[in-house]
């Protein structure tokens, strides 16, 4: 199987942390989404281990919360006393409802605006990643005017291309995130950012990209920003503390992705982090990082019903499903590919090549294309693999399609996290 949590028991049925998928299917109808919480612990608990035994006591995972955003989510992020990166008012409203301390939040984006700024700080949030002057300004303005002194992290692109798909290459110098530090950008943002008052200038951040499978993307990434660092030390008398690597490490969503190892890769990067650090003399800063995507894509399997088949003669054969692209748009948006397979006939021959396909009206609704399963009926229950990332937080109403409800399930046991959208729920803001 892809990842250790999915197994098929004596009926032939695929489990997902030891839960039947089928059954759970029956209990909350489909489509459906279901979510391993014991596999997140256990991701969490991997990252936090390795940062402060790699990086420095100090040094701390941020749950990415864009790749997952709902208040289960934040609950289980706060009992293991993670701290999170937001990166709208919104998703900062939704961590503080799950009652995380504003003071481990930290807030990113691009184009903060005033009201998200003062959302923020009212909130007592603990770091802003800033992203440029004007947001720099905004906040300087604010914590002024509130007699307080607001910590930040500057974001910068260090120019380091890590070979993923465009849509999440955000490292390189021509990106829409951060200032470069190639074009010298950086060191005017960051004198800048000194001479405002309001602010503390904590730290630098980067995020090269996702999907990344191996350590030398990072260790490039900590070359060029440490490189920063100690510029800034030996130019302009500044030592940084925090040092912000990003999210990024990669999960495979088929046989023939790789199998990333989060400890070791973190070993590796320790390894070069304190390398760098010997050699020009410079205390290791607090590393944080901010995996999304490795901490909850492979806790998730969305279960469809299968609506029909139809084969057309001298082309292809399609299997429709009762979702697509409004629960899971990432193979619309960036043809990412997907594991899928039948859940209550795990065990057939999948000898049955098709495309399957969403419900939406659109041809570009699809969920994969040359995709094999055992030829599928009617009824039937549909597996997508990996899906813990990226789909419930991408989801829409497209065609006035209702969002599915989340099943969290630990050590076996199932509960209703998010139910399910009604009709009423999706016109409830319609005058
Ligand atoms: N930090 C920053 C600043 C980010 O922009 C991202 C992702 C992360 C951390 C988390 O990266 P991860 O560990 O999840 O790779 N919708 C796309 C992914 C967009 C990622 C955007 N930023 C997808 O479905 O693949």
């Amino acid at each position: 199987m892809l990842h250790t949590n999915l197994a098929v028991n004596e009926k032939g049925h695929l489990t997902l942390c030891g839960a039947d998928t089928v059954a759970l299917a029956k209990k909350y109808g489909t489509p459906l989404y279901l979510l391993d919480e014991t596999r997140i612990r256990e991701k969490c608990r991997t990252y936090q281990r390795a940062m402060k035994t790699y990086f420095s006591p100090e040094s701390k995972p941020l749950y990415a919360s864009k790749a997952l955003s709902f208040l289960g989510v934040y609950r289980l992020a706060k009992d293991e006393e993670m701290a999170v990166d937001v990166v709208s008012a919104g998703e900062l409203y939704i961590a503080l409802k799950a009652g995380m301390d504003p003071g481990n939040i930290y807030f990113h984006g691009n184009a903060k605006t005033v009201s998200d700024i003062r959302f923020a700080m009212d909130a007592g949030i603990g770091y802003f990643v800033a992203d440029n002057e004007a947001e720099l300004c905004r906040i300087s303005e604010y914590a002024v005017e509130r007699g307080m002194v607001q910590h930040v992290l500057l974001r910068l692109t260090p120019g380091i291309d890590p070979h993923t798909f465009d849509a999440v290459n955000t490292g390189k110098v021509d990106s829409k995130f951060g200032s470069a530090i190639e074009t010298g950008q950086a060191k005017a943002f960051f004198m800048r950012a000194r001479a405002l008052p309001g602010i503390s200038v904590d730290g630098f951040h980067c995020h090269i990209g996702s999907q990344i499978f191996d350590e030398k993307p990072f260790c490039d990434a900590a070359d060029r920003m440490m490189g920063f660092l100690v510029m800034l030390r030996d130019e302009l008398g500044y030592t940084a503390s925090v040092l912000n690597l990003g999210g990024g490490i990669g999960v495979r969503y088929v046989e023939s992705d790789p199998y990333i190892d989060i400890d070791h890769t973190l070993q590796l990067v320790g390894a070069h982090l304190h390398r760098i650090c010997e050699e020009t003399d410079f205390p290791m800063p607090q590393i944080l990082m901010e995996p999304g995507r490795s901490l909850v894509a492979d806790a998730g399997v969305t279960l469809y019903e299968v609506q029909n088949v139809k084969t057309i003669t001298g082309y292809k054969s399609y299997v429709s499903i009762d979702g697509g692209m409004t629960d899971n748009p990432r193979y619309a948006l960036y043809r990412s590919r997907y594991t899928v397979m039948l859940a209550n006939r795990a065990r057939d021959d999948a000898d049955f090549l098709c495309t399957v396909a969403g419900r939406c009206c659109e041809s570009g609704d699809l969920i994969g294309e040359d995709m094999t399963l055992p030829k599928p009926e009617e009824g039937d229950i549909l597996a997508v693999l990996v899906t813990g990332a990226y789909n419930y937080a991408m989801a829409s109403n497209y065609n006035c399609i209702t969002k599915l409800p989340i099943v969290m399930i630990a050590d076996g046991a199932d509960r209703l996290a998010v139910r399910r959208q009604t009709y009423a729920d999706m016109i409830s803001c319609q005058l």
